[in-house]
Protein backbone atom coordinates (compact mmCIF):
# COMPACT_ATOMS: atom_id res chain seq x y z
CA UNK A 1 0.00 0.00 0.00
CA UNK A 2 1.39 3.83 -0.62
CA UNK A 3 0.67 6.40 1.84
CA UNK A 4 -0.05 9.74 1.26
CA UNK A 5 0.01 12.22 4.66
CA UNK A 6 -1.67 15.41 4.85
CA UNK A 7 -1.36 18.00 7.82
CA UNK A 8 -3.94 20.72 7.44
CA UNK A 9 -2.06 22.27 10.36
CA UNK A 10 0.72 22.87 8.11
CA UNK A 11 -1.09 25.81 6.15
CA UNK A 12 1.18 28.02 3.55
CA UNK A 13 0.62 30.47 0.80
CA UNK A 14 -2.26 31.39 -1.44
CA UNK A 15 -2.46 29.33 -4.51
CA UNK A 16 -2.89 31.63 -6.94
CA UNK A 17 -5.90 31.25 -9.32
CA UNK A 18 -3.35 32.64 -12.58
CA UNK A 19 -1.26 28.92 -12.54
CA UNK A 20 -4.47 27.76 -14.37
CA UNK A 21 -3.76 30.17 -17.04
CA UNK A 22 -3.87 30.00 -20.70
CA UNK A 23 -2.69 31.18 -23.51
CA UNK A 24 -3.40 32.09 -27.43
CA UNK A 25 -2.03 33.03 -30.05
CA UNK A 26 -2.33 34.47 -33.63
CA UNK A 27 -1.29 31.01 -34.74
CA UNK A 28 -3.17 28.79 -36.98
CA UNK A 29 -6.69 28.11 -35.70
CA UNK A 30 -6.02 29.08 -32.31
CA UNK A 31 -7.91 32.04 -33.10
CA UNK A 32 -9.75 32.65 -35.88
CA UNK A 33 -12.07 29.43 -36.09
CA UNK A 34 -11.13 28.53 -32.83
CA UNK A 35 -12.29 31.17 -31.05
CA UNK A 36 -13.37 33.65 -33.09
CA UNK A 37 -15.82 33.16 -35.80
CA UNK A 38 -16.88 36.88 -36.52
CA UNK A 39 -20.15 38.15 -36.69
CA UNK A 40 -21.60 37.08 -40.03
CA UNK A 41 -20.82 33.31 -39.01
CA UNK A 42 -23.21 30.41 -38.68
CA UNK A 43 -21.62 29.25 -35.61
CA UNK A 44 -23.39 30.19 -32.49
CA UNK A 45 -21.49 33.34 -31.59
CA UNK A 46 -21.89 36.45 -29.01
CA UNK A 47 -20.13 39.48 -31.01
CA UNK A 48 -18.15 37.06 -32.70
CA UNK A 49 -17.07 34.56 -29.90
CA UNK A 50 -17.78 31.47 -30.80
CA UNK A 51 -20.41 30.48 -27.73
CA UNK A 52 -19.68 26.28 -27.56
CA UNK A 53 -16.07 27.40 -26.68
CA UNK A 54 -16.73 30.51 -24.31
CA UNK A 55 -19.15 28.14 -22.48
CA UNK A 56 -16.64 24.97 -22.23
CA UNK A 57 -13.94 27.34 -21.24
CA UNK A 58 -16.24 29.59 -18.59
CA UNK A 59 -16.46 26.08 -17.09
CA UNK A 60 -13.07 25.58 -15.64
CA UNK A 61 -12.43 29.21 -14.63
CA UNK A 62 -10.09 30.71 -16.96
CA UNK A 63 -8.48 32.91 -14.37
CA UNK A 64 -6.20 34.91 -17.18
CA UNK A 65 -5.44 34.79 -21.21
CA UNK A 66 -2.44 35.47 -22.44
CA UNK A 67 -2.59 37.08 -26.33
CA UNK A 68 -1.59 37.66 -29.05
CA UNK A 69 1.64 35.74 -28.85
CA UNK A 70 4.48 33.98 -28.58
CA UNK A 71 6.66 34.43 -31.47
CA UNK A 72 3.41 36.71 -32.98
CA UNK A 73 4.14 39.30 -30.65
CA UNK A 74 7.00 40.29 -31.39
CA UNK A 75 5.67 40.92 -35.06
CA UNK A 76 2.53 42.46 -33.54
CA UNK A 77 1.72 46.05 -34.64
CA UNK A 78 -1.32 46.72 -32.61
CA UNK A 79 -2.50 49.60 -34.50
CA UNK A 80 -3.53 47.32 -37.56
CA UNK A 81 -5.76 46.12 -35.35
CA UNK A 82 -8.11 48.88 -34.47
CA UNK A 83 -10.64 50.63 -36.33
CA UNK A 84 -13.35 49.15 -38.39
CA UNK A 85 -12.64 45.73 -39.30
CA UNK A 86 -12.66 46.14 -43.77
CA UNK A 87 -9.94 48.72 -43.75
CA UNK A 88 -7.55 47.06 -41.40
CA UNK A 89 -4.34 46.52 -42.61
CA UNK A 90 -3.45 42.98 -43.61
CA UNK A 91 0.01 41.97 -42.90
CA UNK A 92 2.07 37.98 -43.46
CA UNK A 93 2.10 35.93 -40.64
CA UNK A 94 5.60 34.70 -40.83
CA UNK A 95 5.86 32.47 -37.97
CA UNK A 96 3.19 30.29 -38.31
CA UNK A 97 2.01 29.19 -41.90
CA UNK A 98 2.97 32.20 -44.11
CA UNK A 99 -0.64 33.23 -43.92
CA UNK A 100 -2.14 36.49 -44.42
CA UNK A 101 -3.29 37.77 -40.84
CA UNK A 102 -6.30 39.95 -41.39
CA UNK A 103 -5.99 42.03 -38.09
CA UNK A 104 -9.69 41.35 -37.54
CA UNK A 105 -9.13 40.06 -34.14
CA UNK A 106 -7.57 43.06 -32.46
CA UNK A 107 -7.31 44.65 -29.13
CA UNK A 108 -10.89 45.14 -28.88
CA UNK A 109 -12.14 41.79 -29.93
CA UNK A 110 -9.16 40.47 -27.50
CA UNK A 111 -10.87 42.21 -24.50
CA UNK A 112 -14.31 41.40 -25.62
CA UNK A 113 -13.46 37.64 -24.84
CA UNK A 114 -12.06 38.45 -21.63
CA UNK A 115 -14.93 40.05 -20.67
CA UNK A 116 -16.94 37.22 -21.98
CA UNK A 117 -14.55 34.85 -20.39
CA UNK A 118 -14.33 36.76 -16.88
CA UNK A 119 -10.77 37.02 -17.52
CA UNK A 120 -8.05 38.68 -16.79
CA UNK A 121 -6.01 39.96 -20.33
CA UNK A 122 -2.46 39.56 -20.06
CA UNK A 123 -0.98 41.38 -23.14
CA UNK A 124 2.29 40.72 -24.68
CA UNK A 125 4.05 43.57 -25.94
CA UNK A 126 6.29 44.04 -28.94
CA UNK A 127 9.73 44.53 -27.99
CA UNK A 128 11.38 42.70 -30.87
CA UNK A 129 10.25 45.01 -33.78
CA UNK A 130 7.95 47.98 -32.26
CA UNK A 131 9.17 50.62 -30.88
CA UNK A 132 9.00 52.08 -27.41
CA UNK A 133 6.34 54.84 -28.39
CA UNK A 134 3.97 51.98 -29.64
CA UNK A 135 4.57 50.45 -26.62
CA UNK A 136 3.96 52.90 -24.94
CA UNK A 137 0.60 54.46 -26.50
CA UNK A 138 -0.91 50.79 -26.36
CA UNK A 139 -0.80 50.85 -23.12
CA UNK A 140 -1.90 54.53 -22.89
CA UNK A 141 -5.04 53.64 -25.56
CA UNK A 142 -6.21 50.33 -23.45
CA UNK A 143 -6.21 52.07 -19.96
CA UNK A 144 -6.11 56.39 -20.06
CA UNK A 145 -9.18 57.32 -18.41
CA UNK A 146 -9.31 61.19 -19.65
CA UNK A 147 -8.33 63.49 -22.67
CA UNK A 148 -5.58 61.86 -24.46
CA UNK A 149 -4.46 61.22 -28.20
CA UNK A 150 -4.74 57.48 -27.65
CA UNK A 151 -7.54 57.59 -25.34
CA UNK A 152 -9.89 59.60 -27.80
CA UNK A 153 -8.85 56.88 -30.35
CA UNK A 154 -10.37 54.33 -28.73
CA UNK A 155 -13.28 56.39 -27.89
CA UNK A 156 -13.72 56.71 -31.52
CA UNK A 157 -13.27 52.98 -32.08
CA UNK A 158 -16.40 52.57 -29.86
CA UNK A 159 -15.07 52.22 -26.41
CA UNK A 160 -14.50 55.51 -24.44
CA UNK A 161 -14.41 53.27 -21.16
CA UNK A 162 -10.91 52.27 -20.37
CA UNK A 163 -9.76 48.76 -19.74
CA UNK A 164 -8.11 47.16 -16.62
CA UNK A 165 -4.57 46.00 -17.59
CA UNK A 166 -2.84 44.63 -15.24
CA UNK A 167 -0.26 41.87 -16.88
CA UNK A 168 1.83 43.15 -19.41
CA UNK A 169 4.96 41.43 -21.19
CA UNK A 170 7.31 43.26 -22.18
CA UNK A 171 8.42 41.08 -25.48
CA UNK A 172 8.60 37.41 -26.22
CA UNK A 173 11.04 35.41 -25.82
CA UNK A 174 13.76 37.83 -27.16
CA UNK A 175 16.70 35.14 -26.94
CA UNK A 176 15.11 33.72 -29.94
CA UNK A 177 11.98 34.73 -32.13
CA UNK A 178 11.98 38.39 -29.94
CA UNK A 179 15.43 39.36 -31.72
CA UNK A 180 18.28 37.08 -31.11
CA UNK A 181 19.35 39.30 -27.95
CA UNK A 182 21.89 38.69 -25.77
CA UNK A 183 20.92 38.64 -22.22
CA UNK A 184 22.42 41.73 -21.21
CA UNK A 185 21.33 43.51 -24.19
CA UNK A 186 17.92 42.40 -23.34
CA UNK A 187 17.81 43.60 -19.97
CA UNK A 188 18.93 46.93 -21.16
CA UNK A 189 16.22 47.10 -23.71
CA UNK A 190 13.42 45.57 -20.82
CA UNK A 191 14.42 48.80 -18.66
CA UNK A 192 13.96 50.99 -21.16
CA UNK A 193 10.47 49.67 -22.77
CA UNK A 194 9.28 49.25 -19.26
CA UNK A 195 10.04 52.66 -18.40
CA UNK A 196 7.27 53.68 -20.80
CA UNK A 197 4.55 51.23 -19.73
CA UNK A 198 2.64 53.91 -17.74
CA UNK A 199 0.09 53.15 -14.75
CA UNK A 200 -2.91 55.32 -16.14
CA UNK A 201 -5.18 56.41 -12.91
CA UNK A 202 -5.95 53.20 -10.53
CA UNK A 203 -4.76 50.46 -13.36
CA UNK A 204 -1.45 49.22 -12.00
CA UNK A 205 0.75 47.40 -14.34
CA UNK A 206 2.29 44.16 -13.50
CA UNK A 207 5.81 44.18 -15.46
CA UNK A 208 6.76 41.23 -16.99
CA UNK A 209 9.87 40.72 -18.24
CA UNK A 210 11.09 37.71 -20.78
CA UNK A 211 12.54 34.83 -18.67
CA UNK A 212 14.44 31.72 -19.66
CA UNK A 213 14.21 28.82 -22.21
CA UNK A 214 14.15 25.87 -20.22
CA UNK A 215 17.70 25.82 -18.57
CA UNK A 216 19.02 28.65 -19.40
CA UNK A 217 19.97 29.84 -16.02
CA UNK A 218 22.68 32.04 -17.42
CA UNK A 219 19.45 34.49 -18.64
CA UNK A 220 17.81 34.58 -15.31
CA UNK A 221 21.20 35.36 -13.96
CA UNK A 222 22.06 38.34 -16.01
CA UNK A 223 17.81 39.47 -16.19
CA UNK A 224 17.81 39.49 -12.33
CA UNK A 225 21.54 40.96 -11.99
CA UNK A 226 20.48 44.07 -14.43
CA UNK A 227 16.97 44.50 -14.72
CA UNK A 228 15.46 42.26 -10.91
CA UNK A 229 14.36 45.86 -9.79
CA UNK A 230 12.41 46.90 -12.71
CA UNK A 231 10.03 43.61 -13.22
CA UNK A 232 7.33 41.92 -11.39
CA UNK A 233 7.42 39.04 -13.00
CA UNK A 234 10.07 36.87 -15.18
CA UNK A 235 8.96 34.21 -17.42
CA UNK A 236 10.16 30.47 -18.28
CA UNK A 237 9.27 28.87 -21.49
CA UNK A 238 9.21 24.98 -21.01
CA UNK A 239 7.77 22.57 -23.84
CA UNK A 240 7.44 18.54 -23.22
CA UNK A 241 9.06 17.09 -26.15
CA UNK A 242 8.68 13.35 -27.11
CA UNK A 243 11.57 11.07 -27.83
CA UNK A 244 12.23 9.85 -31.41
CA UNK A 245 8.58 9.15 -31.87
CA UNK A 246 6.86 12.45 -32.33
CA UNK A 247 3.38 11.30 -32.99
CA UNK A 248 0.55 12.67 -30.43
CA UNK A 249 -1.27 9.49 -30.55
CA UNK A 250 0.52 6.42 -32.09
CA UNK A 251 3.02 5.41 -29.11
CA UNK A 252 3.82 2.70 -26.92
CA UNK A 253 3.92 2.23 -23.54
CA UNK A 254 7.76 3.69 -23.73
CA UNK A 255 7.16 6.54 -25.30
CA UNK A 256 4.69 7.10 -22.83
CA UNK A 257 7.20 7.50 -19.79
CA UNK A 258 9.83 9.45 -21.96
CA UNK A 259 7.17 12.44 -22.32
CA UNK A 260 6.71 12.10 -18.64
CA UNK A 261 9.98 11.88 -17.37
CA UNK A 262 10.31 15.11 -20.01
CA UNK A 263 6.99 16.83 -18.30
CA UNK A 264 8.57 16.03 -14.52
CA UNK A 265 11.44 18.14 -15.72
CA UNK A 266 9.60 21.12 -15.25
CA UNK A 267 10.65 20.61 -11.26
CA UNK A 268 14.14 20.86 -11.35
CA UNK A 269 13.65 23.54 -13.70
CA UNK A 270 11.37 25.78 -11.74
CA UNK A 271 13.28 25.21 -7.93
CA UNK A 272 16.77 25.59 -9.85
CA UNK A 273 15.11 29.50 -11.66
CA UNK A 274 13.78 30.11 -8.54
CA UNK A 275 17.21 29.72 -6.18
CA UNK A 276 18.79 32.16 -8.81
CA UNK A 277 16.24 34.29 -8.10
CA UNK A 278 16.15 34.06 -4.47
CA UNK A 279 20.16 35.01 -4.71
CA UNK A 280 19.18 38.58 -6.53
CA UNK A 281 15.61 39.11 -4.88
CA UNK A 282 15.76 37.04 -1.24
CA UNK A 283 12.43 39.81 -0.76
CA UNK A 284 10.54 37.87 -3.43
CA UNK A 285 9.15 41.30 -5.12
CA UNK A 286 9.35 39.39 -8.55
CA UNK A 287 7.39 36.31 -9.33
CA UNK A 288 8.03 33.62 -11.83
CA UNK A 289 5.29 33.06 -14.04
CA UNK A 290 5.84 29.92 -16.25
CA UNK A 291 3.89 31.47 -19.20
CA UNK A 292 4.16 28.56 -21.78
CA UNK A 293 4.54 25.12 -21.17
CA UNK A 294 2.80 21.81 -22.31
CA UNK A 295 3.67 18.84 -24.87
CA UNK A 296 4.68 19.17 -28.09
CA UNK A 297 4.67 16.87 -31.08
CA UNK A 298 3.81 16.75 -34.31
CA UNK A 299 1.10 17.95 -36.11
CA UNK A 300 -2.01 15.53 -36.64
CA UNK A 301 -1.13 14.02 -40.22
CA UNK A 302 -2.59 16.19 -43.15
CA UNK A 303 -2.85 19.58 -41.44
CA UNK A 304 -0.33 22.72 -42.27
CA UNK A 305 2.52 22.56 -40.36
CA UNK A 306 2.54 25.61 -39.24
CA UNK A 307 -0.55 25.63 -37.42
CA UNK A 308 0.99 23.42 -34.85
CA UNK A 309 -2.42 21.51 -34.43
CA UNK A 310 -2.33 18.34 -32.52
CA UNK A 311 -4.36 15.67 -30.86
CA UNK A 312 -4.53 14.80 -26.86
CA UNK A 313 -4.52 11.80 -25.29
CA UNK A 314 -4.59 10.76 -21.45
CA UNK A 315 -0.97 10.67 -21.98
CA UNK A 316 -1.12 14.44 -21.95
CA UNK A 317 -3.51 14.55 -19.08
CA UNK A 318 -1.48 12.58 -16.97
CA UNK A 319 1.22 15.20 -18.13
CA UNK A 320 -1.04 18.23 -17.32
CA UNK A 321 -1.79 17.04 -13.91
CA UNK A 322 1.86 16.37 -12.79
CA UNK A 323 2.91 19.43 -14.25
CA UNK A 324 0.02 21.36 -12.28
CA UNK A 325 1.00 19.73 -9.20
CA UNK A 326 4.46 21.05 -9.36
CA UNK A 327 2.96 24.25 -10.08
CA UNK A 328 0.88 24.19 -6.21
CA UNK A 329 3.72 23.06 -4.66
CA UNK A 330 5.88 25.78 -5.75
CA UNK A 331 2.57 28.13 -5.80
CA UNK A 332 4.67 30.57 -2.79
CA UNK A 333 6.73 31.72 -5.81
CA UNK A 334 5.06 30.29 -9.04
CA UNK A 335 2.23 33.07 -9.58
CA UNK A 336 1.27 32.83 -13.58
CA UNK A 337 1.24 29.60 -15.97
CA UNK A 338 -0.39 29.84 -19.03
CA UNK A 339 -0.32 26.73 -20.80
CA UNK A 340 0.13 26.55 -24.37
CA UNK A 341 -2.73 26.41 -26.06
CA UNK A 342 -6.45 27.13 -25.16
CA UNK A 343 -7.64 25.86 -28.67
CA UNK A 344 -6.51 23.83 -31.23
CA UNK A 345 -2.89 24.77 -30.85
CA UNK A 346 -0.31 22.20 -29.33
CA UNK A 347 -1.86 20.78 -26.31
CA UNK A 348 -4.75 22.61 -25.80
CA UNK A 349 -8.23 22.28 -23.91
CA UNK A 350 -10.30 22.25 -26.73
CA UNK A 351 -10.12 21.22 -30.80
CA UNK A 352 -12.88 22.60 -33.12
CA UNK A 353 -14.23 21.52 -36.51
CA UNK A 354 -16.28 23.79 -38.48
CA UNK A 355 -18.98 24.40 -35.71
CA UNK A 356 -18.25 20.88 -33.82
CA UNK A 357 -16.01 20.86 -30.73
CA UNK A 358 -14.53 18.45 -28.61
CA UNK A 359 -13.02 18.42 -24.91
CA UNK A 360 -9.61 16.86 -24.49
CA UNK A 361 -8.32 14.97 -21.90
CA UNK A 362 -6.39 17.84 -20.94
CA UNK A 363 -9.58 19.96 -20.63
CA UNK A 364 -10.87 17.97 -17.88
CA UNK A 365 -7.68 18.00 -15.91
CA UNK A 366 -7.88 21.74 -15.87
CA UNK A 367 -11.45 21.38 -14.81
CA UNK A 368 -10.78 18.58 -11.52
CA UNK A 369 -7.88 21.00 -11.13
CA UNK A 370 -9.96 24.68 -10.71
CA UNK A 371 -10.67 23.62 -7.15
CA UNK A 372 -7.54 24.42 -5.67
CA UNK A 373 -7.81 28.36 -7.28
CA UNK A 374 -7.19 30.38 -4.47
CA UNK A 375 -7.20 28.10 -2.03
CA UNK A 376 -4.20 27.43 0.49
CA UNK A 377 -1.70 25.17 0.28
CA UNK A 378 -1.07 22.21 2.74
CA UNK A 379 1.55 20.15 3.41
CA UNK A 380 1.53 16.99 1.88
CA UNK A 381 4.02 13.70 1.44
CA UNK A 382 4.09 10.86 -0.27
CA UNK A 383 5.40 7.31 0.67
CA UNK A 384 5.33 5.73 -2.86
CA UNK A 385 7.80 3.89 -5.37
CA UNK A 386 8.60 3.98 -8.97
CA UNK A 387 7.63 2.94 -12.37
CA UNK A 388 8.19 3.18 -15.45
CA UNK A 389 10.66 1.02 -17.65
CA UNK A 390 14.42 0.77 -16.75
CA UNK A 391 16.27 3.95 -18.08
CA UNK A 392 12.61 5.90 -17.56
CA UNK A 393 11.50 5.76 -14.16
CA UNK A 394 9.38 8.13 -13.06
CA UNK A 395 7.70 8.51 -9.79
CA UNK A 396 4.21 6.49 -9.19
CA UNK A 397 2.42 9.11 -8.11
CA UNK A 398 2.13 13.07 -7.66
CA UNK A 399 0.04 15.37 -5.66
CA UNK A 400 -1.19 18.02 -4.29
CA UNK A 401 -3.58 19.27 -1.75
CA UNK A 402 -5.12 22.83 -0.58
CA UNK A 403 -8.17 23.72 1.93
CA UNK A 404 -10.51 26.46 0.27
CA UNK A 405 -12.33 28.97 1.80
CA UNK A 406 -15.42 26.52 2.92
CA UNK A 407 -12.96 24.27 4.71
CA UNK A 408 -12.97 21.93 2.03
CA UNK A 409 -10.19 19.44 1.44
CA UNK A 410 -8.89 19.06 -2.18
CA UNK A 411 -6.50 16.15 -3.05
CA UNK A 412 -5.37 15.98 -6.85
CA UNK A 413 -3.78 12.69 -6.99
CA UNK A 414 -1.99 11.53 -10.22
CA UNK A 415 -1.14 7.61 -11.15
CA UNK A 416 1.56 7.65 -13.66
CA UNK A 417 1.63 3.94 -14.43
CA UNK A 418 0.77 3.17 -17.69
CA UNK A 419 -0.64 -0.22 -17.06
CA UNK A 420 -1.17 -1.01 -13.21
CA UNK A 421 -3.79 0.20 -10.79
CA UNK A 422 -2.45 1.25 -7.18
CA UNK A 423 -3.92 1.57 -3.70
CA UNK A 424 -3.15 4.42 -1.53
CA UNK A 425 -3.85 5.35 2.40
CA UNK A 426 -4.37 8.81 2.80
CA UNK A 427 -3.85 10.08 6.45
CA UNK A 428 -5.11 13.22 7.88
CA UNK A 429 -3.38 15.38 10.50
CA UNK A 430 -5.37 18.39 11.95
CA UNK A 431 -9.29 17.39 10.80
CA UNK A 432 -11.22 16.18 13.48
CA UNK A 433 -13.11 13.31 12.05
CA UNK A 434 -13.29 12.70 8.31
CA UNK A 435 -16.93 13.65 6.97
CA UNK A 436 -17.54 12.59 3.77
CA UNK A 437 -14.79 11.76 0.66
CA UNK A 438 -16.37 12.52 -2.61
CA UNK A 439 -13.81 11.76 -6.12
CA UNK A 440 -14.14 12.44 -9.46
CA UNK A 441 -11.66 10.17 -11.50
CA UNK A 442 -10.08 10.81 -15.46
CA UNK A 443 -8.54 7.68 -17.14
CA UNK A 444 -8.44 5.28 -19.69
CA UNK A 445 -5.84 3.55 -21.96
CA UNK A 446 -2.66 5.49 -22.38
CA UNK A 447 -3.54 6.41 -25.99
CA UNK A 448 -7.07 7.44 -24.76
CA UNK A 449 -8.55 10.27 -26.48
CA UNK A 450 -11.50 12.19 -27.29
CA UNK A 451 -12.41 12.98 -31.09
CA UNK A 452 -15.17 14.70 -33.80
CA UNK A 453 -16.69 10.54 -33.70
CA UNK A 454 -16.43 10.02 -30.34
CA UNK A 455 -16.33 13.09 -28.34
CA UNK A 456 -16.76 11.97 -25.12
CA UNK A 457 -14.70 8.90 -24.49
CA UNK A 458 -12.68 10.30 -22.00
CA UNK A 459 -14.26 12.16 -19.39
CA UNK A 460 -14.58 12.21 -15.47
CA UNK A 461 -16.69 9.42 -13.45
CA UNK A 462 -17.10 9.19 -9.87
CA UNK A 463 -14.45 7.17 -7.98
CA UNK A 464 -16.44 4.41 -6.56
CA UNK A 465 -15.22 2.29 -2.97
CA UNK A 466 -13.50 4.88 -1.02
CA UNK A 467 -13.31 3.25 1.81
CA UNK A 468 -13.27 6.00 4.73
CA UNK A 469 -11.84 5.76 8.77
CA UNK A 470 -12.29 8.24 11.59
CA UNK A 471 -8.62 9.71 10.07
CA UNK A 472 -7.72 8.09 7.20
CA UNK A 473 -8.95 6.70 3.46
CA UNK A 474 -8.27 4.21 1.41
CA UNK A 475 -9.09 4.24 -2.38
CA UNK A 476 -7.92 2.32 -6.20
CA UNK A 477 -6.90 4.86 -8.40
CA UNK A 478 -6.97 3.07 -11.79
CA UNK A 479 -3.72 2.79 -14.10
CA UNK A 480 -3.10 6.11 -15.66
CA UNK A 481 -5.35 8.13 -13.99
CA UNK A 482 -6.07 11.59 -12.41
CA UNK A 483 -7.94 12.01 -9.39
CA UNK A 484 -9.84 15.02 -7.63
CA UNK A 485 -10.51 14.41 -4.17
CA UNK A 486 -12.97 16.55 -1.78
CA UNK A 487 -12.86 15.61 1.87
CA UNK A 488 -15.42 17.64 4.61
O1 LIG B 1 3.49 28.34 -28.49
C1 LIG B 1 4.14 28.29 -29.73
C2 LIG B 1 5.43 29.09 -29.72
O2 LIG B 1 6.34 28.49 -28.86
C3 LIG B 1 5.34 30.50 -29.25
O3 LIG B 1 4.95 31.39 -30.24
C4 LIG B 1 6.75 30.81 -28.83
O4 LIG B 1 6.82 31.78 -27.82
C5 LIG B 1 7.29 29.46 -28.42
O5 LIG B 1 8.50 29.18 -28.99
Amino acid sequence: MNHLSINLRNRKNTISRNLYGQFSEHLGRGIYGGIYVGEDSDISHINGMRQDVVEALKKIKVPVLRWPGGCFADEYHWKDGIGPRESRKKMVNTHWGGLVEDNSFGTHEFMELCRQLGCEPYVNGNLGSGTVQEMSEWMEYMTFDGISPMAELRAQNGHPQPWRVHYFGVGNENWGCGGSMRPEYYADEYRRYQTYVRNYGDNRVFRIACGPNADDYNWTQKLMEIAGPYMDGLTLHYYTQPGKNRSATDFDENDYYVVLKNALRMEELVSSHLQIMHRYDPAHNVALLVDEWGTWYDVEPGTNPGFLYQQNTMRDAIAAAATLNIFNQYSSRVKMANIAQMVNVLQSMILTEGAKMVLTPTYHVFDLFSVHQEATLVGSWLEAGETGPAGCRVPLLSQSASVDGDGVLHITLVNLSASSSCSIRTTLEGMEEIGTVSAQVLSGAIQGKNDFEAPQRIQPAPLKNVDIGRDCFDLELPACSVAAIAVR
